[in-house]
């Protein structure tokens, strides 16, 4: 091949494979533009049914995603950061609130769940939803795995008593598990610390007009 054909072919390859990659990165692109949107419609969608599974039907009719209240951190919820709430309502009045809590001491570090405090302070429910604990331990805290996470249902602070917010073996009312002992006691702390911070902040949280709500020490921090 003399020396100007290979330089043609040369060239030639080069657009072919220049060719090639623009169209593979259009693909990619329009691939992901018709996704992305039934993407954020599915994780909505799974959100709407956890939230949705946390409270009675019939003790809400708002859509719990489109009212939310920013929280400061605050110790009694374990946050890092500011996490927003979930405000239920009932032809206008607020009949519920949604948390989000963080149980920092689980076997395997951060435990998240979500606790769910009717307006007059009982728990509707709880529900972990992310964990790193042992499968087959400490795992049971998920609803998947055991019903034990129903054990909060009803339950507020003034019903156990103080004494009772606590696992048996701590001589509270909650079960642990079998040589699992660390993780329930994190997460019926945590829960207990809900309750409290519910307590101090029901004024705040159940006002219908309630965009963000200041930590337990009275800052609005986001840190
Ligand atoms: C590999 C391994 C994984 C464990 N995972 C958990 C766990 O996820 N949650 C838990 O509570 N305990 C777990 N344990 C058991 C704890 O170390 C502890 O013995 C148990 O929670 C009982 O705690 P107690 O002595 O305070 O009652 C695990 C133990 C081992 C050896």
């Amino acid at each position: 091949m003399s020396l100007p054909e290979m330089s043609r072919s040369m060239l030639k390859n080069s657009l072919l494979l220049g060719l090639f990659a623009v169209v593979t990165v259009g693909l990619v692109a329009i691939t992901q533009q018709l996704t992305a949107p039934r993407i954020v419609a599915a994780e909505r969608a799974a959100q709407t049914q956890l939230l949705n599974q946390l409270l009675p039907a019939g003790s809400f009719d708002n859509l719990l995603q489109d009212s939310q209240v920013t929280l400061a951190v605050d110790p009694l919820l374990g946050n890092r950061s500011s996490k927003n709430a979930y405000i239920a309502r009932l032809s206008g009045q607020p009949s519920a609130v949604i948390l989000p809590v963080t149980a920092a001491d689980g076997y395997s570090g951060a435990i998240h769940l979500l606790v769910a405090i009717k307006a007059n302070g009982q728990l509707a429910g709880v529900r972990v939803l992310k964990h790193k604990e042992t499968p087959g331990l400490g795992d049971k805290i998920e609803l998947a795995k055991s019903a034990w996470i129903h054990g909060f249902d009803g339950k507020s602070l003034s019903d156990p008593a103080e004494s009772g917010w606590a696992v048996k073996k701590d001589l509270g009312q909650f079960d642990q598990f079998a040589g699992a002992t660390i993780t329930p006691r994190a997460v019926v702390k945590a829960v207990h610390q809900a309750l409290r911070y519910f307590d101090a902040h029901q004024r705040e949280l159940l006002s219908p007009g309630s965009t963000a709500v200041e930590n337990s020490t009275g800052r609005n921090s986001n840190g």
